[in-house]
């Protein structure tokens, strides 16, 4: 098919999300392998973003391709969701080991929204509860419910949405500040989170979730602290912690889980993205001892017709065996002191670069007008600098998300220090674009 005819029809009868269908330019993509995109012409493009934050091994690995052909071969395609298969006991059993603490149970969908309108099931009928906290800067998916978890601009045409959601300041809101260091900050944020609980009822809350690194919204990790303390503010009042590792789970940080880094274990964790690294849709909710002992003898209310489909276990397995087998997860530890380095490089060079911030390898640069560290677009914005930029990196083959004022740096785990370096020098060139629009 001549590529302009496939953008056409793609455009004249399919919608792409979050757009007005008519002002998308897709980019036309045949195939993909390793950190790398093809365009129909034969063009190649690096993928630094790991298309949406998750392709984890990087695109077409064999082991996948063959697990995918192996299961399919086998006869074993797709049972119903109250079936006992081989495939589902092996991965449950693989998940029970992998996943730090008591977290030994888990229910499968297929994608990250459909782990979190489980995960809030699961805690309200757990609990009895009904109110859900979260934070303003965070994305936790599209559905009805998940909208509402949702704090970015994303939720307003959502809403209004269904009742009991709340949302808080993060420790890192976008302008004001909880205080000068990690420790201040950590402290005033669980202070007037504490405050928010007891004017809403702690007798009425059933979870909060939050995103153990934010993600979309800024990767931001935690500050010191944070976790451990918002893990005994909550368990205080008898509140869950839902982790949304759909994400920075699965190796992106440099561990297999973020809330790994903060010594903690959540009450319920989400997944999914990493999980396949996307070569199928699989999302999981994973419960913690105590409350799947509860589900052992109360009605689980919640069911999917592709719940443990066999076909996309067999790939969340295959994807694991070589996330662990070929290091990448500590490839991405490692690779984030080199994503640092880069970043405090460019930092020091451009005076448009506000900051870079990265957990392994999830990173994003913060481009910023002016001195006082203005956004170069506002928030829920665009700016002409940006646009520029992001035709620049098109233009020179480098495949990543702009969002308002900063750009993602999140290439898959596989990425070697050589094409990781390649990817920067692009980057660097970019940010002279930038730089032209920087007012001092
Ligand atoms: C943190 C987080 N949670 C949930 C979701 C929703 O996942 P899905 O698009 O698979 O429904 C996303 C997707 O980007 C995400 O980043």
């Amino acid at each position: 098919m001549d590529t302009q005819e496939m953008i056409d029809l793609c455009k004249r009868h399919t919608l792409f999300s979050w757009s007005a269908t008519g002002a998308v330019d897709p980019l036309p993509i045949a195939r993909a392998e390793g950190i790398f995109l093809y365009t129909p012409s034969g063009e190649r493009i690096i993928d630094f973003n790991s298309q949406l934050m998750s392709v984890n091994i990087g695109h077409s690995h064999p082991r996948v391709i063959e697990a995918i052909k192996r299961q399919l071969d086998s006869g074993l395609i797709y049972t119903f969701p109250g079936s006992a298969t081989e495939v589902r006991a092996r991965l449950a059993k693989k998940l029970a080991d992998l996943v730090p603490g008591d977290i030994n149970t888990f229910f499968f969908t297929l994608g990250g929204a459909e782990a979190n309108e489980n995960a809030i099931k699961a805690a309200r009928l757990y609990t009895g509860r009904h109110k859900i906290l979260s934070r303003y800067r965070s994305y936790h998916g599209a559905t009805h419910a998940c909208m509402q978890l949702t704090g970015d601009p994303r939720r307003w045409a959502n809403e209004p949405g269904a009742p009991g959601f709340i949302r808080v300041m993060d420790p890192r809101p976008y302008r004001f500040s909880f205080g000068a260091d990690d420790k201040e900050i950590t402290e005033n944020n669980l202070e007037y989170l504490e405050e928010v609980i007891m004017y809403e009822g702690p007798e009425t809350i059933a979870a909060m979730f939050i995103e153990t690194v934010t993600g979309t919204n800024g990767i931001l990790p935690p500050p010191e602290g944070y976790l451990a303390g918002l893990r005994e503010l909550l368990s205080r009042h008898g509140i869950l912690l839902v982790c949304d590792e759909v994400m920075c789970g699965w190796g992106r940080t440099g561990k297999l889980f973020a809330f790994e880094h903060g010594g903690i274990v959540p009450d319920i964790v989400t997944m999914a993205k990493g999980l396949t690294s996307s070569y199928a849709p699989l999302g999981a909710m994973g419960l913690s001892d105590p409350i799947a002992q509860h589900f052992q003898d109360h009605v689980f209310w919640g069911g999917l017709t592709y719940n443990a489909h066999a076909l996309m276990l067999a790939v969340a397995e295959a994807n694991i065996d070589v996330l662990l087998e070929e290091g990448l997860v500590e490839n991405a530890a490692r690779l984030g002191k080199v994503m640092r380095a880069e970043m405090d490089r460019l930092t020091e060079k451009h005076p448009s670069v506000k900051e870079g911030r990265n957990v392994g390898l999830f990173g994003m640069i913060d481009v910023q007008k002016n001195a006082s560290g203005e956004p170069m677009a506002p928030y829920n914005g665009k700016s002409e600098a940006m646009t520029r930029l992001g035709a620049f990196f098109r233009e020179r083959g480098l495949f990543t998300f702009i969002r308002w004022g900063s750009f993602m740096c999140n290439p898959p785990l596989c990425i070697t220090e050589e094409q990781l370096l390649e990817a920067f020098a692009i980057v660097d060139e970019g940010l002279a674009i930038t730089d032209e629009y920087y007012e001092g």
